[in-house]
């Protein structure tokens, strides 16, 4: 990759703009006086933490290309971003045909949009959930086998990003994320209850023990371990990778994490200490397909682009604890 910053502004459009890595990352580019405009149905997105960036919206999954095609003529667009999806692993269970629809049918519709209106740059949101049941630090190179219809259809999507740009100069990056959390201010926060720092926050206002799930794994203290990445880094992330986009048509596939573990006990004694609570954490059962320790190796996305994470365990629990607050005063206001 070409580890150079460019020189001229951008347009970019983000797709899934008004969520929480697309928020955080649409604010990130508009601050850096990029064009933004940003795609999203806002279903769970909301315009509120995109205050001055244009909103376009509707879904993409179906039929949108020739509606994309012509916001991108419109808007002279030279790269897409591309967040929005479905990225609950339980529904995709239930609803595996639909989350195809939404999660792979998006990027045909994008890519075909793209295609015709020759915008040759992409960056998309994959997910540490194509690796499956990979224990251990994980490369790029690591056998991807998806164990949930979620994580099979990111995988599809990066296959069909990889077939354009044998087909046309397309010159993408697939982000494979790992577990993110935090928040870069506080309304911008995660207000979704799908992963570990929010559920813990909702048990605690619940007055309810936290829940382990699991001590007897082959780690450190027994309980999983993550590899947890801040979301302003993850959202800096794609900054870095949109400067430097090789020249060659070709689908940069980059882990997206911190390097380091952390395992769910320790997590849960600091989301305990920020909140102040005097619960103490309950051990579960093993919840069903938790791979014992998820850590990315991220020397390859180092080595192409400069970055790495810069942010800590401690800030993200912070971080995600503020914003809480920040929208349980604002609950309790309305
Ligand atoms: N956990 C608990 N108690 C809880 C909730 C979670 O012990 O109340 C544990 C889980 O068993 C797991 C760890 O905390 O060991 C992290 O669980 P999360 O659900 O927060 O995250 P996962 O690592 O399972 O999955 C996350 C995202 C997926 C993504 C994956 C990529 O939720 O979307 O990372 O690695 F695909």
């Amino acid at each position: 990759m070409n580890s150079t910053r460019r020189l001229d502004h951008m347009r970019v459009m983000v797709t899934g703009g008004a969520g929480y890595i697309g928020a955080h990352t649409s604010r990130l580019l508009a601050d850096r006086g990029d064009y933004v405009l940003v795609v999203d149905d806002l279903v769970t997105g909301s315009a509120d933490r995109i205050p001055g960036i244009p909103v376009v919206s509707f879904n993409l999954a179906n039929g949108s290309s020739a509606r994309l095609e012509s916001l991108m003529r419109e808007h002279r667009i030279d790269a897409v971003i591309h967040f929005a999806a479905q990225k609950q692993v339980g529904e995709s269970v239930e609803k595996p045909a639909w989350y195809y629809e939404q999660n792979v049918g998006s990027v045909a519709q994008l890519l075909m949009a793209m295609q015709q209106a020759e915008v040759h740059k992409l960056v998309f949101s994959s997910s540490a959930a194509v690796y499956g049941e990979a224990s251990g630090t994980i490369t790029e190179d690591a056998v991807a086998r998806p164990i949930n219809p979620y994580g099979a259809t990111k995988l599809a999507a990066e296959q069909l990003i990889s077939a354009s740009a044998l087909s046309w100069p397309l010159r993408a990056a697939s982000l494979r994320y790992f577990n993110v959390g935090g928040a870069g201010r506080p309304e911008l926060g995660d207000t979704q209850t799908l992963n570990l720092i929010p559920i813990c926050f909702e048990q605690i206002a619940a007055h309810k023990s936290p829940l382990i799930f699991g001590n007897d794994y082959d780690t450190v203290d027994g309980t999983c371990v993550r590899d947890y990445v801040h979301v302003s880094d993850v959202a800096d992330a794609h900054l870095a990778v949109l400067d430097a986009l090789p020249d060659e048509p070709g689908n940069e596939v980059l882990n997206i994490g911190t390097g380091v573990g952390t395992s769910v006990r320790e997590m849960v004694d600091a989301i305990l200490a920020v909140s102040g609570s005097d619960l103490i954490a309950e051990v579960r059962e093993r919840r069903r397909g938790d791979p014992a320790a998820v850590v990315g190796a991220v020397d390859r996305m180092k080595e192409l682009t400069g970055w790495s994470a810069t942010m800590s365990v401690a800030d993200i629990v912070e971080s995600a604890w503020e914003s809480r607050q920040y929208f349980a005063a604002l609950a309790q206001r309305s």
